[in-house]
């Protein structure tokens, strides 16, 4: 029966909803403007992230998750609510989810995503690896006995694994993806220019000019913000080759950690992953000659999924076929999802 069963991607980022034969439906920062004296939430998703940096002192910003993990579990759960009444007013009644999780995560952090979605009416609710539905969402056959790595670079986490026969072989979650390079950014502008610049400015200059391997164009972006010792108005251009100093630390932490998970797989699954190369999705695989940097280090072929920011939301949503034989406990190797609720 299509089209009444979602897909839940509560990233540290942005919250994606996929609905059952319809697509994504929703994709919002994850982000609220909270009064401080009331602690009423009064903006969330794209309107709270365009208040980042310009609030006033009885307005604050806050996530309800840091790391891939929720932080602030009424916040998740009130915005999940709101998201899903939204929903509920397109003629979904009570429906089931499939909700991505980071791999190894506690079962207290498990736990929490469970208890948020379903404080918001979903009745089953089955959960889903997020490398696993990242290549499924990249379009990767996952059922076969052949080794297949992955790794999704997002906003809070860099979650990798390494798949066979629909399920996890080896795998290793960090705490560095785009937020951190967002906050290296920071600090090197800071170091550098003297200049003291906020989270969004520094996140668009990434985007828009922000390399890890050298552009062929060398490209600027001019970030404004305040001086750091007279707080006065001040703007400095800075290059794509900058942004990779910046970063690149960062960068080179991810690879150590595939180069690492990659020493410790069994040796068919690093034979037939040398074969068919690394595959890289989530946000920040977007960010300039990331592929071509873990090529180069990692020594195999790297392909960047088709729009690597929604592969997560869609194989999560691919996996929405499989709720009912987790249902009648039908936990076949095939079936890619990990626990139901
Ligand atoms: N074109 C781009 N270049 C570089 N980085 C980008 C680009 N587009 C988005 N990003 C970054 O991608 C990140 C968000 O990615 P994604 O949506 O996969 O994260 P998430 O799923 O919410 O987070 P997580 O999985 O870590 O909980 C942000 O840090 C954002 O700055
Ligand atoms: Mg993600």
């Amino acid at each position: 029966m299509p089209g009444k069963d979602i897909a839940i991607d509560l990233g540290t980022s942005s919250i994606k909803i996929y609905f059952d034969g319809k697509g994504i439906i929703l994709n919002e920062p994850s982000v609220a403007a909270v009064n401080t004296d009331s602690g009423e939430v009064i903006a969330m998703g794209g309107d709270a992230y365009k208040m980042i940096g310009r609030t006033s002192d009885r307005i604050s910003i806050r996530n309800p998750l840091t790391g891939g993990v929720i932080s602030d579990f009424d916040l998740a759960s009130y915005i999940i609510g709101v998201y899903m009444k939204k929903i509920k007013e397109s003629k979904v009644v009570m429906p089931r989810a499939v909700v991505s999780i980071p791999c190894q995560i506690t079962e207290v952090g498990k736990r929490a995503f469970v208890d948020t979605i379903s404080s918001a009416g979903v009745r089953k609710i089955c959960l889903i690896e997020e490398p696993v539905a990242a290549a499924l969402g990249a379009g990767v056959d996952i059922s076969a006995p052949h080794g297949t790595l992955v790794v999704d670079v997002g906003g809070g986490t860099t979650d990798m694994a390494v798949l066979s026969l629909s399920g996890i072989a080896i795998s290793r979650s960090v705490k560095t993806a785009g937020n951190t390079f967002d906050e290296s950014i920071i600090k090197y502008v800071r170091r550098k220019y003297n200049l003291i610049i906020g989270r969004r400015m520094a996140e668009t200059a990434k985007i828009a000019v922000g390399c890890v391997y050298p552009r062929e164009e060398l490209a600027t972006f001019r970030v404004k913000g305040r001086n750091a010792m007279t707080g006065l108005p001040q703007w400095a251009d800075i290059s794509s080759d900058e942004i990779l100093e910046a970063i690149i630390e960062d960068t080179m932490h991810i690879i150590h950690v595939i180069q690492e998970m990659l020493e410790k797989t069994p040796p068919e699954l690093v034979g037939d992953i040398y074969g068919d190369g690394l595959i890289l999705t989530g946000g920040s695989a977007q960010i300039y000659g990331l592929d071509k940097l873990v090529s180069k280090k990692v020594k195999m072929p790297v392909h960047t999924a088709e729009n690597p920011q929604d592969c997560v939301v869609l194989g999560a949503g691919k996996a929405i076929r499989f709720i009912d034989d987790i249902e009648n406990k039908a936990y076949g190797v095939v079936n890619p999802l990990s626990a139901a609720y």
